[in-house]
């Protein structure tokens, strides 16, 4: 079920594009920024309005790691677990945000203020371990840095 505003703004995006289904990724979007995440719900109902079955776009939905399909937290960190980052040191950021954030792989903080997502290689390599913060490129991390990091985007909210 989508909303009459959701349904409005995917409308307004599909005249953007020859054909329905080149909208998928913007009409996620907008599904995620009324609710937070796509719920299957809406999944089922935008890919009846894109002309698209309901796995197709879960495909694509799973593709984009910046669409979720489950809700998260204030803020979202995606830490790369490729084998660079891995290699130069991901596995002791990994253990920092468990042990002094509370944060596990794949979860969200019970305060609702991170949720922590391991990712594929983010193409940022030269700078291993790599991670993105709220969908921002950050890396060279070091338990040390993120400390850093994760205190201002709290401090942000
Ligand atoms: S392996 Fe981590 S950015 Fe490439």
């Amino acid at each position: 079920m989508l909303s009459d505003r959701e349904r409005e703004e995917i409308t307004e995006e599909l005249k953007r594009h020859a054909a329905p289904r080149g909208a998928c990724v913007d009409a996620l979007r907008i599904v995620q920024n009324h609710r937070g995440f796509v719920p299957d719900e809406a999944l089922h109902a935008l890919a009846e309005l894109l002309g698209m079955s309901a796995a197709e776009l879960d495909g694509v939905a799973t593709f984009y790691n910046q669409i979720f399909r489950r809700p998260v937290g204030r803020h979202v960190l995606h830490l790369c677990d490729g084998v660079m980052c891995w290699m130069q040191g991901a596995p002791a950021v990994y253990a920092h945000l468990r042990e002094h954030h509370g944060s596990a792989a794949g979860e969200t903080t019970p305060d609702g203020r991170l949720t922590l997502l391991p990712a594929p290689c983010l193409g940022q390599c030269h700078c291993a371990p790599a991670l993105l913060l709220d969908g921002e490129p950050h890396g060279d991390i070091t338990p040390q840095r993120l400390d850093t990091l994760l205190a201002h985007c709290h401090g942000r909210g």
